[in-house]
């Protein structure tokens, strides 16, 4: 679905490369989680899949990205934005209309969406969303996190395979972002979407990916199921990022010889691992 391979890329003026050869498969159905320190080329590649570089940014493009066959260089951005729905991390400079419903009728205008489909795509979209109520309402009048719904509602209403979120949650409190992963994991489910998302929280990557990308200056540092990245505690930790402290805990433990189980992942596994922990 997403074939990524040997990618560099560097800004125009930027003394090093944003994307250092990165070569990453992604399954149809894939739910990928992207976890690095800032300035690591999070963004970046989420760019390089929905065709913002090297379209719309200038730069050195080497390698090769292919999205559902098509490769993104020869591509145009318009034709890779049928397959691939993006919610931007300056949400501010993603969306365009005055009114929220209009945001949305905008991408189902412009992509040709037959009359009669319309109604039903914008009312799915604002209740998979959970912004509903903020049909009518102006968009200038919304919080940030309001605005990420929004943004998401209008790729929802496009049903694209694939999504590509730059840190959707970046302005949300815990619980409507986890609203927000409850949402993309019943998209990936019920109807088979590609998830590729960039975010801080990890405890909410490690319950909803099914695999984790972590980059550092512009290179993939580590990748596989979350427990088997958060093993790696030590690496995460030199490069800046922040693993979940029941994570190091177990890292700890199982140094001193005191535990050898799985990574936990959540409470529940914690308290199993503090009571087995005991029992040695
Ligand atoms: N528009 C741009 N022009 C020049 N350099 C950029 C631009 N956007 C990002 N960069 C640089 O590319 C690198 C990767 O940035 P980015 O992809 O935004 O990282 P992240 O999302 O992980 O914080 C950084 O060194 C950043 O300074
Ligand atoms: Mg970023």
């Amino acid at each position: 679905m997403i074939k990524i391979e040997g990618l560099v890329f560097r800004y125009d003026g930027s003394p090093r490369d944003a994307l250092n050869d990165i070569s990453l498969d992604i399954e149809e159905g894939d739910f990928v989680g992207i976890i690095g320190p800032s300035g690591a080329g999070k963004s970046t590649l989420t760019y390089a899949l929905n065709g913002v570089v090297p379209h719309h940014y200038s730069g050195n493009f080497r390698g090769r990205v292919e999205i559902c066959g098509m490769d993104t260089a020869k591509a145009g951005p318009e034709a890779i934005s049928k397959y691939v729905g993006s919610v931007f991390q300056d949400i501010e400079g993603q969306i365009l209309s005055s009114v929220v419903e209009d945001e949305i009728l905008f991408g189902l205008e412009n992509f040709g969406i037959p009359r009669g489909e319309i109604e039903p795509r914008v009312e799915y979209a604002l209740k998979t969303a959970g912004i509903s109520e903020l049909r009518h309402r102006n968009i200038s009048s919304l919080s940030g996190g309001q605005k990420q719904k929004v943004a998401l509602a209008s790729i929802i209403a496009l049903r694209p395979k694939i999504m590509a979120l730059d840190e959707p949650t970046g302005e949300l409190d815990p619980q409507s972002s986890r609203r927000v992963f409850e949402t993309l994991k019943e998209l990936n489910e019920r109807h088979g979407l590609t998830i590729v998302v960039v975010e801080q929280k990890i405890m909410m990557l490690c319950e909803f990916a099914h695999r984790l990308v972590v980059m550092d200056e512009g290179r993939i540092a580590a990748e596989g199921p979350a427990r088997e990245v958060l093993r790696r505690g030590g690496m995460l930790e030199e490069i800046g990022v922040n693993i979940p402290r029941i994570a190091t805990l177990a890292r700890k433990l199982r140094g001193l010889g005191l535990y050898d189980g799985i990574t936990p992942l959540n409470l529940a596994e914690a308290e199993k691992m503090m009571r087995n922990g005991r029992q040695c």
